[in-house]
C-alpha cells in the first residue's frame, strides 16, 4: 500500500492562558513536523507518534514529562499509552515517577513484557531494569506547575467541580497513519493539578485516553479524565466512525455526549483509515497541529484553523 501519511498532535484541551498561547502553538507545530519527517521517510506510525509525543514531553509548556502538574503531595505522577492499530498491541504506564519520556517507557511495556499496563513502583522498577533514564522530580517541575499547585492548596478536598474545570492543565497526544496504512495513537500526561496520590486518569486507559485499529482509525483524547473514562471517549469516537461518520462528526457527537451525559469537557484528535482527520474540543482552547500532504494546519481557539506550506514550516 502506498498511502499519503498524516499526523495530528494536540497539547491538551484546557483554558490555556494567553502567556502560554504562543509556546503551545509553536510546540504542537514542532511536534507535528518531527513526527511527519519520520512518516515522510517511510517510517511507521508507531515511530512517528512516539517521536511527536516525546517532543511535547520535553517541552515545558505542556502537562507531560517536563512541565507535568503536581499531585496533592506536590509530587509528579505520570500516565501514558501507545497503541498500534495493526495488531492492537498496546503499552501503558500509570503513576510512574522520575521519568522524562513516559511514552517511550510505555512502548517498552508493549515490546518487552507480556502485559498491557504497568503501574507505580513495579513500573518504576521495570524502568530501571530497562535502563530508562531516571530524572529528579525537580527537573520535571516548572514555576507554572508550582504556582498552580499553590493556588489549589487554598481549596479543600471537596473539589469535584474544580477538577472538572478547565484550569487544571491537560495532556499531550498524537495520532498518525503511515504509508502502509497503519494507524497509531500515543497519549501522555501529568494528569490534573492537586489530584489524589495514586489517582489514575483516562490517558493510560485503553479506549479512554487513546485507541487505534487499522479497521477504523486512531484517536487520542484530552480533558477531564473521570468524564472521559465514563464514556470511553476514544473508543466511542471510533464506534461512530465505524458506523459511517466522518472523524469530525464522530468527534463532535462523542464530545457532545460526554458534555450532556456526565458534564465533562475535553478534546481529541482523530485520523481515519483513509487519512481523513479532525481536531475538536469543547473547552476554551486546545493547541493542535496536523500535517496532511504539503500543508501544515494548526489552531488554538474554537473554529480557528490556520495553514501554511510545510516547506515554510520546516
Ligand atoms: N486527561 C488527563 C487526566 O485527566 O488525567
Amino acid at each position: 500500500m502506498d498511502r499519503k501519511p498524516v499526523i495530528v498532535v494536540h497539547g491538551g484541551a484546557w483554558a490555556i492562558p494567553d502567556y502560554l498561547a504562543e509556546s503551545s502553538t509553536n510546540g504542537v507545530k514542532g511536534a507535528a513536523c518531527c513526527g511527519f519527517s519520520i512518516l515522510a521517510q517511510g517510517g511507521s506510525s508507531m515511530h512517528a507518534v512516539e517521536a511527536a509525543v516525546r517532543v511535547l514531553e520535553d517541552d515545558k509548556a505542556f502537562d507531560a514529562g517536563h512541565g507535568a502538574v503536581l499531585n496533592a503531595d506536590g509530587n509528579v505522577e505520570l500516565d501514558a499509552i501507545i497503541m498500534d492499530g495493526k495488531n492492537l498491541a498496546v503499552g501503558a504506564v500509570s503513576c510512574i515517577k522520575n521519568i522524562a519520556n513516559p511514552i517511550t517507557f510505555a512502548r517498552s511495556v508493549l515490546e518487552k513484557t507480556p502485559h498491557a499496563m504497568l503501574t507505580g513502583e513495579g513500573a518504576n522498577a521495570f524502568a530501571e531494569k530497562m535502563n530508562i533514564p531516571r530524572v529528579s522530580t525537580d527537573e520535571l517541575v516548572t514555576d507554572h506547575s508550582i504556582k498552580e499547585w499553590e493556588e489549589y492548596q487554598k481549596y479543600t478536598q471537596s473539589v469535584t467541580n474544580l477538577f472538572n474545570s478547565e484550569k487544571v492543565h491537560d495532556t499531550v497526544g498524537a495520532v498518525a497513519i503511515d504509508s502502509d496504512g497503519n494507524v497509531s495513537c500515543a497519549t501522555s500526561t501529568g494528569g490534573i493539578t492537586n489530584k489524589m496520590v495514586g489517582r489514575v486518569g483516562d490517558s493510560p486507559i485503553i479506549g479512554s485516553g487513546g485507541y487505534a485499529d487499522n479497521f477504523v482509525g486512531a484517536v487520542s483524547t484530552t480533558g477531564h479524565g473521570e468524564s472521559i473514562m465514563k464514556v470511553t471517549l476514544a473508543r466511542l469516537v471510533l464506534l461512530h466512525m465505524e458506523q459511517g461518520k466522518s472523524p469530525r462528526d464522530a468527534s463532535d457527537q462523542a464530545l457532545d455526549y460526554m458534555k450532556n451525559k456526565v458534564h465533562g469537557r475535553g478534546g481529541l484528535i482523530a485520523v481515519s483509515k483513509t487519512g481523513e482527520w479532525a481536531a475538536r474540543f469543547t473547552t476554551q482552547r486546545m493547541a493542535w497541529a496536523g500535517i496532511d500532504g504539503e500543508m501544515l494546519y494548526y489552531g488554538l481557539n474554537p473554529g480557528e484553523q490556520f495553514q501554511e506550506s510545510l516547506h515554510n514550516a520546516i
